[in-house]
């Protein structure tokens, strides 16, 4: 090798090593890949018992007595968008967004919970709120089902009783009758592991049933039959017609061993959140993850219980919710580290906790949001876990549903602006190893009522003041942020956003 080539050489490997790990150069998104944002019904809508709504979960829980939710607040005006939608519009236009994912509140649109009463005001309201989308060409992406069962519904146990099938199919029919011509992706539920296990486990969120390791169990089975009867209702009998899709929003975090010690615990970990419900789904078997029907069987049998607390699927069933989503809809928001834990103390027996038999944590450097530890900022997390969905599930095509970050009020949140490049960077490189990301949703388009954290932590590109009758909107910093994204279809490093300038709407929005 002559002098000149070894003096490149060693420069191309001095250059390397010397490398920062942030890329520098524009990284373009894929083309067809949809941006938008994402809220719920309960979270932003407000307007809790007008019009002929009825009482649901969380109204009934923001009402007792003494009120759980951290601040004392509740979702009964919330950001009011009952009444302000077209504003919320005209903002999902400043952002030069593609699609708007919602939900329906299932107690405006059928106050008895059954379709024998369908509530014309509440049909108005989303007619108009989706028309007035699609007068600029923003895409409505409608979730069925965020966490606002009707309450009636509740009192007859919920997610615990196998009739929610029913009840559930019933519900998502009416609705694909009222909208379906106008509307072509919907997301049956949002975050099952979310609903089964803060409402139905531990006790946090409405109903607040506290019965970790049994009721979680029962919420899981037959909320799955619920979201197949509704794929199976959409696909046979409105899908020929109205030519959409359907499918579920899993909450996935990342789950790292500690140490390659704890390999299997991680892997635990990922089967019991995760892998419960999309297993079920998109594995080549479907039913429940072999580690979940063995583990819980085990130690159930060793507590003295006659069955497995697990309850089982019957092969029909398993067909039935095997291949029901035609997307793997994914929340996602942070990772932990995660070590084998098998004999804590801070278990109860039996729980989820106990079954799983690990345990997790995040590091103190993860929460660059110094006054809100709610939300840890880790990246490579998220592409861990897209190229893991994209190995275990056959290369389903994922749509993210929800990723945001938590700050307290402010217009200036760099933290916020941090996470989203961080975070959709950190998408982009899971693209490059053939991950099928297909659209990104950030949470939230604005403030809302954060369930029981209230209105204390803000995720919105726009802040709302709660305080304000009028609940104006201003757009943040990464409001500006997202809006370049969106706009140039790439992450440009240099881009400065600055949180004083006008908002405007972009010709063609
Ligand atoms: C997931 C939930 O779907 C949404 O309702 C919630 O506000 C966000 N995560 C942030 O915690």
């Amino acid at each position: 090798m002559s002098c000149k080539l070894i003096f490149l050489f060693l420069a191309l490997v001095y250059a390397h090593s010397n490398a920062v790990s942030v890329r520098q150069n524009v990284r373009k998104f894929p083309d067809g890949f949809a941006f938008g944002a994402a809220t719920a019904s309960y979270q932003v809508e407000g307007a809790w018992n007008e019009d002929g709504k009825s009482e649901n979960i969380w109204d009934h829980l923001t009402h007792s007595q003494p009120n759980p939710v951290k601040d004392g607040s509740s979702g009964d005006v919330a950001a009011n968008s009952y009444h302000l939608y077209k504003r919320d519009v005209e903002m999902m236009r400043e952002l030069g967004l593609q699609f708007y994912r919602f939900s329906l509140s299932w107690s405006r649109l059928l106050p008895t919970g059954f379709p024998d009463v369908i509530n014309q005001a509440g049909v108005d309201y989303y007619n108009n709120l989706i028309d007035e989308m699609l007068k600029y060409n923003i895409q409505p992406m409608i979730t069925l089902y965020h966490w606002d069962l009707p309450q009636k519904l509740q009192e007859m146990g919920g997610w615990t009783n196998s009739h929610i099938v029913d009840w559930f199919g019933d519900y998502a029919q009416v609705a694909f009758k009222l909208f379906g011509d106008r509307v072509k992706s919907w997301i049956t539920i949002n975050e099952p592991h979310s609903i089964c296990y803060y409402g139905y486990s531990i006790g946090h969120f409405a109903p607040r049933i506290d019965s970790s390791g049994v009721s979680e169990y029962m919420c899981t089975k037959y909320l799955l039959l619920a979201h197949a009867r509704a794929y199976h209702i959409y696909d046979q009998e409105f899908r020929p017609s109205q030519n959409g899709n359907i499918f579920i929003a899993l909450s996935g975090q990342w789950y790292q061993s500690e140490t390659d010690e704890y390999h299997d615990a991680a892997e635990d970990y990922i089967q019991f959140t995760v892998g419960q419900y999309a297993h079920p789904i998109f594995s080549t078997t479907g039913d429940w993850p072999p580690v979940m029907k063995e583990r819980i069987a085990a130690k159930s049998a060793e507590q003295g219980f006659f069955r497995s607390r697990l309850p089982a699927f019957s092969p029909e069933e398993v067909e039935y919710i095997r291949g029901s989503s035609d997307f793997f809809g994914l929340n996602h928001y942070t990772t932990y580290y995660v070590y084998r834990n098998e004999s804590s103390t801070n278990f109860a027996v039996p729980s989820f906790e106990d079954d799983i038999g690990a345990d997790r944590y995040q590091l103190q450097e993860w929460h660059t949001q110094k006054d809100v530890k709610y939300i840890g900022h880790v990246p490579w997390g998220f592409t861990k876990l897209l190229v893991k969905i994209k190995e275990d599930y056959n290369d389903v095509p994922i749509q993210i549903t929800e990723n945001g970050f938590s700050t307290l009020p402010g217009l200036e949140d760099d933290t916020r602006v941090a996470y989203y490049f961080d975070y959709l960077n950190a998408l982009l490189d899971a693209v490059e190893s053939g991950v099928d990301v297909r659209s990104y949703a950030a949470w939230s388009l604005l403030d809302n009522f954060e369930w029981i954290e209230g209105y204390g932590i803000r995720f919105g590109l726009y802040e709302v003041d709660f305080e304000d009758e009028a609940r104006p909107r201003t757009p943040r910093k990464s409001a500006f942020l997202y809006k370049e994204i969106v706009r140039t279809r790439a992450l440009d490093p240099s881009f400065e956003p600055d949180a004083s300038a006008t908002m405007t709407i972009d010709q063609g929005h």
